[in-house]
């Protein structure tokens, strides 16, 4: 069975990481793809953001990397996958996740969607937040892979 693991990962995070590892142990195959979204500014572009991802999930054997743009279920009719994996934090995500899944069983009702519960110790880890600790000057390492943490340091002009 083939799972798309859809998102930003502006940038991927260890809690998006997490999800893939153990997404790969339950599919056949795991497609992380990044959404090309021309209505935000993201912080890396989404060559850079494949880039850290293929990086990071260069361990795992089941996994493809690529990215996509207009519907997810379309994009996953297209590479004929089952699954569309999300991962959930915690009740705040929880409302605009099954909005979501609805929405998009209505689109296509032969895609489900499949969430993994976080990790307790990325229950509170975000994309959004790295960025924030790391716009004052805080430090990610303990957020995000080493590489991407170098890549948010060298765009603040920060060294680690
Ligand atoms: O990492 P994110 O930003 O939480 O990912 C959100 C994403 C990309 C999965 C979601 O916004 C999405 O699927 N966008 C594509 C457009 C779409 O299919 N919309 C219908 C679902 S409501």
């Amino acid at each position: 069975m083939i799972a798309i693991y859809p998102g930003s990962f502006d940038p991927i995070t260890l809690g998006h990481l997490d999800i893939i590892e153990r997404g790969c142990r339950l599919f056949e195959r795991v497609v992380v793809a990044v959404l090309r979204n021309p209505n935000k500014t993201p912080l890396f572009s989404v060559q850079q953001r494949l880039e850290q991802i293929r990086i990071s999930t260069s361990h795992l054997a089941n996994v493809e990397i690529d990215s996509f743009d207009g519907l997810t279920v379309k994009y996953a009719q297209m590479r004929q996958a089952q699954v569309l994996l999300r991962g959930l934090r915690a009740i705040s995500d929880f409302e605009a996740e099954l909005q979501m899944a609805h929405t998009n069983k209505t689109l296509a009702a032969h895609v489900e969607t499949v969430f993994l519960a976080t990790s307790n110790e990325h229950s509170f880890l975000s994309s959004s937040v790295v960025k924030e600790i790391a716009k004052f000057g805080g430090s990610v390492d303990h957020l995000v892979p080493q590489h991407v943490a170098l890549d948010i340091y060298r765009c603040h002009t920060k060294t680690p």
